[in-house]
């Protein structure tokens, strides 16, 4: 399909990206991605399990390749993710004496040590070609009282995991906007804590740029006043604000299966998409780039998770075909 706008020709406002893996970088999936995007972010290739697998030994055989298509198209790239609690080998958490880590001086000392060391590494190798970072990915947990999650990265360092990520992250990549991420952002009491967190470290003076929304959404939810609550709120900060995992998945519930989208849900998630980019080029002045988890519906990861039954939840089909979802997007008033 030539014959149709360009996402990249009709939303200017900010960069509009997808998450790939390197099969998508490759023949009409790669056409595909470059005719309507300006941004990409891999999926899984630069995260610690793909470039650190053990202790001091660097690979970005992975990610290498999606950054020289990156380059050759002139899309910019989303670093996805210095630290998370996923993906992350054990060895990155297994204290000197071969034992897990422990609340201890010492394993602390070595666990910020191994951190510094793989940021240090890993953002060095790309310099300016990497124009963002998740520096730290998922650390928030409304459930606790303070609101953080209880990684080992926390259970072990406290906050100066985080502390830690982002200096070092400064340091390396002086020119990269560094964006703590985190999803179900539009959750009020998520929402909150990872406000408060983020108003705390930059108080402090630790050079946290923006916050990402991750917006792992679907059909029914949230709406958009409360999508928009989660943007008024960061507001006030004077932060950039970035959509990082952007999806909208057919289904309402966990219990839902169709082995062919129906096009009812089909049109509501077409809606849910013409409202979503209506409000963040609202928001325009905060909002600096806008990345959809996934080019095309033959790969998300909805797939599997959080059970195995096809979803669809991007703007172009499993065959390539833009879908209502794009004309959301794009035109909304050829939506039918
Ligand atoms: O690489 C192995 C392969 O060697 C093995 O044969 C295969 C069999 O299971 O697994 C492969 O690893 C998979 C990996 O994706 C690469 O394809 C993992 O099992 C699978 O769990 C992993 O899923 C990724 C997921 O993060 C894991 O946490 C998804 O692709 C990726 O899209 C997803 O992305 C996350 C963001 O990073 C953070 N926010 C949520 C988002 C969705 O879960």
């Amino acid at each position: 399909q030539t014959d149709i706008p360009r996402i990249r020709d009709v939303v200017t406002e900010f960069p509009v990206g997808a998450a790939i893996t390197a099969a998508e970088t490759l023949g009409v999936h790669g056409e595909l991605l470059a005719r309507h995007f300006t941004s990409v972010t891999p999926g899984n290739a630069l995260k610690w399990d793909a470039t650190e697998p053990a202790e001091n030994s660097f690979t970005y055989a992975q990610a290498d390749p999606l950054l020289a298509y990156a380059k050759a198209h002139g899309l910019a790239v989303r670093g996805h993710t210095l630290v998370w609690h996923n993906q992350t080998p054990a060895w990155v958490f297994t204290g000197a004496d071969g034992e897990p880590m422990t609340a201890t001086a010492a394993d602390k000392a070595l666990l910020l040590s191994r951190l510094e060391n793989h940021i240090r590494n890993v953002a060095a190798h790309y310099g300016d070609d990497i124009a963002t970072w998740d520096v730290v990915n998922e650390v928030i947990d409304e459930s606790q009282a303070d609101g953080m999650r209880r990684s080992t990265w926390y259970e072990i360092t406290g906050l100066d995991y985080i502390r830690t990520a982002f200096r070092v992250a400064r340091e390396v990549a002086p020119q990269a906007t560094l964006i703590i991420n985190d999803y179900n952002t539009n959750v009020p009491a998520k929402r909150d804590a990872l406000y408060d967190l983020v108003a705390q470290l930059r108080g402090e003076g630790v050079p946290i740029d923006g916050v990402g929304h991750q917006m792992h959404v679907n059909v029914g939810w949230p709406t958009i006043a409360e999508t928009e609550a989660m943007l008024r709120k960061f507001v006030p900060l004077g932060i950039e604000q970035q959509i990082t995992e952007l999806d909208v998945s057919i289904y309402r519930d966990s219990t839902e299966t169709f082995e062919v989208p129906p096009a009812d849900r089909l049109l509501a998630q077409a809606y849910a998409y013409r409202d979503l980019f209506a409000l963040f080029r609202r928001y325009a002045a905060d909002i600096t780039s806008v990345t959809l988890w996934g080019l095309a519906d033959d790969n998300t990861w909805l797939d599997t998770f959080p059970v195995t039954r096809k979803d669809a939840p991007l703007l172009f089909d499993t065959r390539l075909q833009a879908k209502q979802a794009y004309w959301g997007v794009v035109d909304p008033s050829r939506l039918t």
